[in-house]
């Protein structure tokens, strides 16, 4: 039997219909370095679907005449990855409330002619944190730090859980002060400057700052790092280390975001096709892959 890039149906001995497989892409710039073409193939294994996922390369100024372009020649669903996800929010006809209040998507489909915007990586965190990391966050303080468009997106989901405290620290304490107004109806959330953070503890600090990806360090101060207290980078892999070597230096209990990206994949999954796939052996995969 040949591939032409289609499903197979064996109808009667001799007669072989292929029918195209539904494309997904994840889009960026960069795009290539992107896990998520092996970490949908996997779930797709796993459920016996039969999907195809690569990566799109668009243009810095090119976006949505890409995703456009994707879209129109039948392709069903897209992630969106930086520098897009403020675009591609844009583009949409219509978006989920949590893409609407994160001010960003990392998930495109296409529905009944329509491009829908939603946000998969609040979820995506609280999901790792919560079933593979077994934190508990309903009532436990928490320590956001940055106010870019990576803290937006996962606020919302956050403050869903019902933590005690959530408090926003940036460099730029403006924007923290924003974001905090921004969210005030959603929990209990306030904001500071990096270098005025309250010191009456934290049990969760998230990184959600550049400085990891930018290989920049974050200055804190050291009273931050304390026993018992979970550290976790929104980054993953090389680039979370100082972050995480930091911490448990002091003893802490620390996690990168790799979780976070393959369970953000898993719900996009169940978004598209209606099935959540199981995490916990693709995300033992990925970690051997990025080791
Ligand atoms: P992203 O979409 O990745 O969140 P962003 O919107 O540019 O990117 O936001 C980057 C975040 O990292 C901001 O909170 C930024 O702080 P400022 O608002 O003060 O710029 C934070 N950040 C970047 N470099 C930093 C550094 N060297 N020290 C501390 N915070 C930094």
């Amino acid at each position: 039997m040949n591939y032409h890039g289609g499903r197979f149906f064996r109808v009667a001995s001799r007669i072989v219909i292929s029918l195209p497989m539904d494309r997904y892409v994840v889009i960026g710039n960069p795009v290539s370095h992107s896990l998520s073409p092996a970490i949908h193939a996997q779930f797709a294994r796993e459920l016996g679907d039969a999907i195809d996922y690569g990566t799109l390369l668009a243009p810095l100024d090119g976006f949505a005449a890409a995703a456009a372009n994707f879209f129109s020649q039948g392709g069903r669903g897209a992630n969106v990855t930086l520098p897009f996800k403020l675009d591609a929010l844009r583009l949409a006809d219509g978006a989920a409330e949590r893409a609407a209040l994160a001010g960003a998507a990392n998930f495109l489909a296409l529905r009944s002619g329509r491009i829908e915007a939603d946000n998969t990586d609040g979820i995506g965190l609280v999901a790792d944190l919560t079933r593979n990391l077994g934190l508990e966050i309903r009532g436990a303080r928490i320590l956001l730090l940055g106010a870019g468009g990576a803290a937006r997106g996962v606020l919302a989901p956050l403050l869903g859980q019902a933590p005690a405290r959530l408090v926003i620290a940036n460099r730029t304490p403006e924007r923290a002060r924003e974001l905090a107004q921004h969210f005030l109806s959603r929990g209990p959330v306030e904001a500071a400057a990096l270098d005025r953070i309250p010191d009456d503890g934290f049990d969760l600090i998230v990184n959600a700052t550049s400085t990891s990806v930018r290989g920049e360090p974050l200055l804190l101060p050291d009273r931050l790092f304390a026993e018992g207290t979970f550290a976790y980078d929104m980054a993953y892999g090389p680039a979370a280390k100082a972050f995480l070597a930091r911490s448990r230096e002091r003893g802490m209990q620390a996690s990168d975001g790799l979780g976070m990206l393959v369970e953000q994949a898993a719900e996009s999954y169940l978004l598209w096709r209606g099935r959540r796939p199981q995490t916990r052996d693709v995300l033992a995969g990925m970690r051997e892959q990025i080791a």
